[in-house]
């Protein structure tokens, strides 16, 4: 089975109301989920209207793939 999930956040979700902020992966892509590990740069240049599949290192436009 395989499964597409959408985030369209570039960054994490800082959680301050706690003695040490925490900061929650909004991106989709931590590997150490729920916690934000940085892997969200990979998305600082993605087009707003393009849709991305993360693959490893490799990042593919949908668009792209299906024409
Ligand atoms: S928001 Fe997902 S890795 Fe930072």
């Amino acid at each position: 089975m395989a499964r597409f999930v959408i985030h369209e956040e570039k960054g994490p979700f800082k959680i301050s109301a706690i003695e040490e902020p925490a900061f929650i992966c909004m991106c989709g892509l931590s590997k150490g989920k729920p916690y934000c590990d940085n892997t969200h740069m990979k998305t600082l240049d993605e087009e707003d209207e393009v849709t991305y599949i993360y693959e490893g290192d490799v990042r593919y436009d949908v668009d792209e793939e299906m024409s």
